[in-house]
């Protein structure tokens, strides 16, 4: 989706921005080929991780590919926020943790902050947590690295959605 947009993103430049709402869940997830999952037993958390540090790979690769074009990318941890999807999805993590939660509108604010700084201020491709940036690798969590596979994922995205590349 991000991709067809594009042409319109050109348009908005030179501040045109994407801002990806990924998770802290990446960090526990080297970044997988197997988008669909078809190795292993399907784990929704682990799928969830999974897919939250594609996100931050894409991000880092559409910064890179299209650097001239005015556009910037970046992506984002919002915190754990008590939503209807964690009530829905991870009820015990919920439960456990309720009153304990950001609100949505905590949650949402680094969004609103990416959305209206100065561009130069920010750094295209990177990820932010509370207003900053943040690191995209935990030590030990055997991550680092794994975004070497970002172009053969690319590949299968845009197969998968029809793109041409
Ligand atoms: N909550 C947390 O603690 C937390 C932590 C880390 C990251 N995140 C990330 O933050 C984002 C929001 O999470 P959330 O907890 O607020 O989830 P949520 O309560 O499930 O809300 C998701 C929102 O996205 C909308 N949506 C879903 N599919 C859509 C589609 N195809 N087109 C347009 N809108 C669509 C839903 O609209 P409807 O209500 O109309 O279905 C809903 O308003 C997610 O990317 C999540 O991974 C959340």
């Amino acid at each position: 989706m991000t991709e067809l947009m594009l042409p319109l993103l050109e348009k908005a430049a030179p501040d045109a921005r994407v801002i990806t709402v990924s998770s802290g869940g990446m960090y526990t997830a080297p970044l997988n080929k197997d988008l669909q999952y078809t190795s292993g037993k399907f784990d929704g958390v682990e799928q969830y991780g999974r897919n939250k540090r594609v996100q931050v790979a894409l991000t880092e690769k559409w910064a890179e590919m299209h650097k001239d074009k005015g556009i910037g990318f970046y992506s984002m941890h919002p915190g754990w926020a008590e939503t209807p999807g964690v009530a829905k999805s991870l009820p015990a993590f919920s439960k456990s943790l309720s009153g304990k939660l950001r609100s949505s509108e905590e949650g949402a604010d680094t969004v609103i902050w990416l959305a209206l700084q100065p561009k130069e201020k920010l750094v295209s491709g990177a990820f932010y947590f509370d207003r900053a940036e943040a690191p995209k690798h935990l030590k030990f969590a055997g991550t680092g690295g794994s975004h070497a596979a970002i172009d053969s994922i690319v590949d299968d995205l845009r197969s998968l959605s029809a793109l041409s590349s």
